[in-house]
């Protein structure tokens, strides 16, 4: 199904999908970073569970009318993609203060965004993906004002389906993260994964967290609530 290897990140591989121009095959991988690749680890099934996780958030997506590069589960760790040209921007949505924006600018902690605050971060690990403003994004991430525009409005409109999807599950969709390709028409498409990776997921009554946060805090067991994800997910379809 796969050919060439095009590229390698922290936690997917990305290669050509053999015999099928303009698709690619996504390989979720077992590993896990945090603090831009100062803390590493491996968890045996991590790739298996994104990628199962990914695959059913995707299709929801796709049925509430979000145009999306995901096309099919392959295997266990493997996705079927459309190509894209990855536009080089980290899209942040946050409804509740925590991570980065409390440190960054004093919020306090579980302070409601409601409207929910979008951030821009420029995806570049070697600068640490640093945050930058509308101005900066149209220079560095080569996008037109109404392309930009278009994510944004994406990018909200993902969080009001993604909220509603997560508390059916008990879930507070705290925050996330997004990324946006450019397909060969032209027209931006959500690109990238979904999964406890990207996104912060507190149970809705105890708040317990339910994602990457407890690997990057060592406070809990990586494998466990991913698991407890999706098999809310599932209960859930
Ligand atoms: O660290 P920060 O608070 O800025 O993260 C905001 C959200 O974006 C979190 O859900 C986090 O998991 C996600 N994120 C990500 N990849 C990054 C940075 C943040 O998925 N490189």
């Amino acid at each position: 199904m796969k050919s060439s290897l095009l590229y390698e990140g922290k936690a997917k591989k990305i290669y050509q999908a053999a015999g099928k121009k303009g698709q690619l095959v996504l390989s979720y991988k077992n590993d896990a970073t945090a603090f831009n690749g100062e803390k590493k680890a491996s968890f045996n099934g991590k790739g298996r569970l994104n990628n199962e996780i990914s695959a059913r958030i995707f299709p929801f997506l796709h049925e509430q009318g979000i145009e999306t590069h995901f096309i099919e589960r392959l295997n266990e760790t493997e996705q079927l993609v459309q190509q894209t040209e990855i536009i080089p921007l980290e899209v942040v949505v946050r409804n509740l203060a925590t991570g980065s924006i409390t440190k960054r600018l004093g919020i306090k902690e579980k302070t409601v965004f409601d409207p929910p605050l979008l951030e821009l971060f420029y995806k570049d690990d070697a600068l640490g993906d640093p945050l930058i403003n509308d101005d900066h994004a149209y220079i560095l991430s080569d996008v037109s004002h109404s392309e930009l525009q278009e994510i944004k409005s994406k990018a909200l409109e993902i969080n009001e389906q993604l909220t509603k999807l997560f508390a059916t599950m008990d879930i507070r969709l705290v925050d996330f993260k997004l990324e946006f390709g450019r397909l060969a028409s032209g027209c931006i498409i959500l690109a990238d994964e979904i999964s406890p990776d990207t996104c912060r997921l507190w149970d809705l009554t105890t708040e317990e967290k339910l994602d990457k946060d407890v690997f990057r805090q060592g406070t809990g067991d990586l494998l466990e609530v991913y698991e407890e994800i999706l098999k809310r997910l599932e209960a859930n379809q």
